[in-house]
């Protein structure tokens, strides 16, 4: 007997989840005292003093278990978004929550349409249930073609995903193209639109642009819209595992009966509640976002780096003649870790994200350096 003989026929195919690397596997691997990690789009300025506080304020209270309705939290959310709590559902990170409504909603039967060159997470979990994915190009800029995702979709779509900003790209969909975007969505055989999952983990970056959509803003009219926003970026709590999303009841309903009981730990919600009342924290970190894109853009031009102009902390790059993932190498001989994009399928693309101004200073250097030899 073989072990793959008796697990589920679709999570034969799938491929463990490629993480950016840490510090210390770096400095262990390289032998190197100092490395910088620009890989997985954390943010370099760290969590907010308020939520360190409160972590510290909770430390004792770990031999209990987590509320498992993360009330406070949503009550926090709730008025900070002014969104009703019984439209607002937690998870252990916006991946638990791309997990959690592909076992509520997809079947084998369904199909789920998605960008190229989006999350990867999202094929990922069209595969976990063993459902049809059906991928779109982008358009001729990195841009999610929203028309185009739309035309896709048929009477077999149950849902459709969408990023915006997106990752890897950094790239947005403006206001008008995703109202456009929902009003063109055709019913499917259940006789409704297909779920739009809206993934906004970029969202406090993505609203520094006039025209970027709030998904909130259109849950009242659209029924079957999903919107999900994360802890670990702006607000620094990536270690933590926290994220929220915002739905029709119904949906978050089922979403609670679909979830591990106390998927939102106890210090998590603890930093998250204190986290989303620090306004200032969120501004510092749009403010060095601005300033440093700025840096890398002008950067990236003396050079005579390719890159795509980004609406969130990271920025896409080409790498050709160089292969990413070689580069990706040198720069990690060199103590910086950035984040190669073979699994996107953008073999000459680096992502790397936007630090503090010492550690961007630092990763040109080091891509020039890299760049000469
Ligand atoms: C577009 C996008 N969605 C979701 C996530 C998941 O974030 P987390 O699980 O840390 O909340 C990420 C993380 O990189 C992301 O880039």
């Amino acid at each position: 007997m073989d072990i793959q003989d008796i697990i589920r026929k679709a999570c034969n195919g799938l491929k463990p989840y490629v993480a950016g690397k840490s510090i210390e596997e770096i400095k262990r691997e390289y032998n190197l005292k100092e490395v910088i990690k620009l890989a997985s789009n954390e943010n370099s300025l760290g969590a907010s003093k308020k939520a360190l506080k409160a972590l510290k304020n909770n430390f004792d209270k770990v031999f209990f278990y987590p509320d498992s309705n993360s009330f406070n939290l949503k009550k926090y959310l709730s008025k900070r978004y002014r969104v009703s709590p019984e439209n607002i559902f937690t998870a252990a990170g916006g991946d638990e929550i791309i997990e959690l409504i592909a076992k509520l909603f997809f079947n084998s039967e369904d199909e789920i349409v998605i960008s190229k060159y989006s999350f990867i997470r999202y094929s990922m979990a069209v595969q976990l249930m063993g459902s049809k994915a059906v991928v779109v190009p982008m358009d001729g800029k990195f841009r999610y073609d929203l028309q185009a995702l739309a035309k896709a979709c048929n009477r077999n779509t149950k849902a459709v995903f969408i990023t915006n900003p997106n990752n890897p790209t950094g790239t947005y969909n403006t206001k008008k193209e995703f109202s456009q975007f929902l009003k063109d969505l055709p019913l499917n055989r259940f006789g409704v639109k297909p779920i739009v999952i809206l993934d906004e983990a970029y969202f406090e970056y993505g609203s520094i642009e006039k025209d970027y959509p709030d998904g909130t803003n259109y849950l009242k009219d659209n029924l079957t819209l999903i919107v999900f926003r994360t802890f670990s970026k702006i607000y620094g709590l990536a270690g933590l595992r926290v994220a929220y999303g915002f739905a029709n009841q119904k949906i978050v309903e089922y979403i609670e009966r679909t979830r591990p009981p106390f998927n939102v730990n106890l210090l998590a919600q603890a930093a998250a509640c204190a986290a989303i009342t620090d306004k200032a924290q969120v501004i510092r970190s749009q403010k060095l976002i601005v300033k440093e894109k700025k840096y890398l853009y002008k950067e990236f031009k003396k050079i005579g780096v390719e890159y795509i102009k980004s609406a969130a902390n990271f920025i896409l790059f080409k790498t050709f003649p160089i292969f990413g993932k070689d580069m990706f190498i040198e720069l990690l001989k060199e103590g910086v870790i950035v984040r190669a994009m073979d699994e996107y399928d953008l073999p000459d693309w680096i992502r790397v994200t936007i630090g503090l101004h010492k550690e961007n200073k630092l990763f040109i250097a080091k891509l020039k350096k890299v760049l000469k030899s």
